[in-house]
């Protein structure tokens, strides 16, 4: 059997869906799946990469302002007709504040209303936390910046841990994240 390729497609602004990617793919080797990942804000439009030589898809996204990226949705968009065939499997998941401490709020708004909303049918999704960039190199800058450290702030006190106000302030439930990549490879190897 050849090696099963997944096509990982995503938009970030504060750079913590990536780093959640960085975990997926991973897990995702650790179970011999290989991934493509494509950031899909840093390439043109016309140059998105096309869904047929993947055996699978997950595309990923941040939560701002209660809203997605605009890059992914509108990639979810140009291939909702393929991507809800059953032939393909195809999952989406959110980075979000929200889903640290209230998981089915953040379940409920980022992904279930979202996907009837723009008639998407994925066969997984989910959300687990997320991931505040705080160091030398974050895309935050300014107002958002300001958002991310309160929030970093908030949820250490909440957890007693310790603030780091120049690096990665991580808030993600592994074993979620686990189960979700467990869960997407036992569809895409059934
Ligand atoms: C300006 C701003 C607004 C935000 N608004 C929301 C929100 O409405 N809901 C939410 O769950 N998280 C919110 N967050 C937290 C983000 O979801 C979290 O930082 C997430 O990791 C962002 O993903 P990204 O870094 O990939 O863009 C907000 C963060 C910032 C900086």
């Amino acid at each position: 059997m050849s090696k099963k390729k997944v096509l990982i497609v995503f938009g970030t602004r504060y750079g913590g869906t990536e780093l959640i990617i960085q975990k997926i793919v991973k897990l995702l080797e650790q179970a011999g799946i290989e991934s493509n990942v494509v950031d899909l804000r840093s390439i043109k439009k016309k140059n998105w990469p096309s869904i047929g030589e993947h055996d699978a898809v997950l595309v990923g996204s941040g939560i701002s302002m209660g809203r997605w990226v605009g890059a992914p949705k509108k990639f979810l968009k140009k291939n909702r007709d393929l991507l809800n065939k059953e032939d393909v499997i195809f999952g989406i998941f959110v980075s979000s504040g929200t889903a640290i401490d209230k998981y089915e709020e953040a379940r409920e708004k980022y992904l279930v209303k979202f996907a009837e909303k723009n008639e998407l049918k994925p066969d997984i999704f989910d959300t687990f936390g997320a991931i505040y960039d705080l160091s030398e190199t974050t895309r935050a800058g300014g107002f958002a910046r300001k958002v991310l450290q309160n929030q970093a702030i908030e949820n250490c006190e909440k957890r007693g841990i310790e603030f780091k106000s120049n690096g990665i302030n991580e808030f993600i439930d592994e074993s979620r994240l686990k189960t979700f990549v467990d869960e997407f490879v036992a569809l895409l190897t059934k």
